[in-house]
């Protein structure tokens, strides 16, 4: 079952971060606790399952393994519901204070005082998938409108999910990074509001917005374990979620929080590039993962900032790794809970997998028996077709149905 992890020869690279001020300050704790009280108030949050998988942890030899499964946040199948409709917010309450001269909050924007000047507010961003769906969420939850692009390569059931929120979508030619110059481009032309998960010069609050928004996440499992974890395998994009969740995580747990992996396909490996270079590096996308969330050749320089400062190793993951992954947790031949999830989802486990069987990488990574792992499951099934066609090769599918 596991043995094609075991063969498997992942590239790491170990860092030797110092925690310090970017892990504290970047997401301060006064930004992480005003989006959870936001986020937390809203109709249908419910804290996402942090799921004990006993089997998989006994066949890794180590104490134990729990994947934060986020299948069903807001109906939107993936943690970036979290961060891209609260950024909306977080937006369309800094243009009305500005227009009005006054402070507005978020019960004015929620109550309906302000639709009609929010009605003629247009948020755009460029996508591969996830963070669009839930801008286009936000977006119509709070009555703006709204333009997601996505590139060449996205596929038509990820765009159909979008448009089926509302916003328009413009399908751009070209790969990820042409979808944000276009969307950059267009929102300056015509004076709408980029809504990206990543930051560049001179673009920052919105993203910090969009992580402390995936904060809560982070949050829910810290109140739910009782120790710390001993590691967390984090898969990495632009680095937004890694940020987010360590930073969390040191604000909790101090000296004792757990240590980062970040966990990134070989095809888009912008983190281990700049890990590498100790400064934040593009790399050129020369073919599409199929961890479409994952598929980023230019990392956030915000997150950069704190994953610096707290990322203990680097692993680089090849595709082929990824339909035995999915099959192996939704056939649930581990002995665990069947769980569905999507490509972008699995990349951590990948890791950890590939860290906890093969000797040199166990030693390196510091697994022992006695650890103790997070897993960040970060999407559902947000692409069904791809799903489909992972799992139908020879899935006994027998017992329950998966979740
Ligand atoms: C399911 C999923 N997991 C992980 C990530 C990576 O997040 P980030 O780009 O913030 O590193 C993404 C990004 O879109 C995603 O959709």
């Amino acid at each position: 079952m596991f043995d094609c992890f075991q063969n498997a020869q992942p590239e790491l690279h170990i860092a030797r971060p110092e925690f310090g001020p970017a892990v504290r300050d970047v997401l301060s704790k006064a930004r992480f606790a005003r989006a959870s009280a936001e986020i937390r108030s809203w109709s249908g949050y419910r804290p996402t399952p942090l799921i004990e998988l006993a089997g998989i942890a006994s066949a890794l030899n180590v104490s134990s393994v729990h994947y934060k499964h986020e299948a069903a946040r807001f109906g939107l199948g993936s943690f970036k519901a979290l961060g891209g409709a609260y950024a909306v917010l977080r937006v369309l309450q800094d243009r009305l204070t500005t227009q009005l001269g006054h402070k507005v909050s978020f019960k004015d924007i929620h109550t309906g005082k302000y639709s009609d000047r929010i009605s003629l507010m247009t948020v755009v961003s460029a996508t591969d998938g996830n963070h669009g769906r839930s801008v286009a969420w936000g977006a119509r939850r709070f009555g703006a409108q709204c333009r997601i692009y996505i590139h060449a390569e996205v596929s038509a059931s990820r765009e159909e999910a979008i448009r089926a929120l509302g916003a328009k979508v413009i399908r751009v030619n070209g790969d990820y990074d042409a979808a944000v110059a276009q969307c950059r481009w267009e929102a300056e032309r015509y004076g709408w509001f980029i809504v990206s998960d990543t930051s560049w010069q001179g673009y920052s609050e919105i993203p910090k917005d969009v992580m402390a928004g995936y904060g809560v996440m982070a949050r829910e499992i810290t109140s739910e374990l009782t120790e710390p974890a001993t590691h967390v395998f984090l898969q990495g994009g632009v680095g937004g979620l890694a940020a987010a969740v360590a930073s969390t995580f040191y604000q909790h747990w101090g000296s004792t929080a757990p240590l980062n992996v970040v966990v990134e396909p070989e095809l888009a490996s912008c983190l281990m590039a700049s890990a590498k270079n100790k400064s934040p590096t593009a790399v050129r996308i020369q073919r599409e993962t199929l961890m479409a969330g994952l598929s980023c050749g230019e990392p956030s320089e915000l997150a950069w900032d704190i994953l610096e400062q707290s990322v203990s190793a680097y692993m680089t993951i090849p595709d082929d790794l990824v339909a035995p992954a999915i099959k192996l947790l939704a056939s649930g031949q581990s002995g665990d809970t069947r769980l569905k999830v999507g490509e972008s989802a699995v990349a951590g486990l990948i890791g950890l997998f590939c860290g906890a069987l093969n000797p040199k990488l166990r030693d390196r990574l510091k697994l022992t028996p006695e650890s103790r792992i997070i897993i960040i499951g970060s999407e559902g099934v947000t692409d069904p077709e791809m799903f489909h066609k992972m799992v139908t090769d020879d899935l006994p599918m027998d017992g329950a149905e998966p979740a």
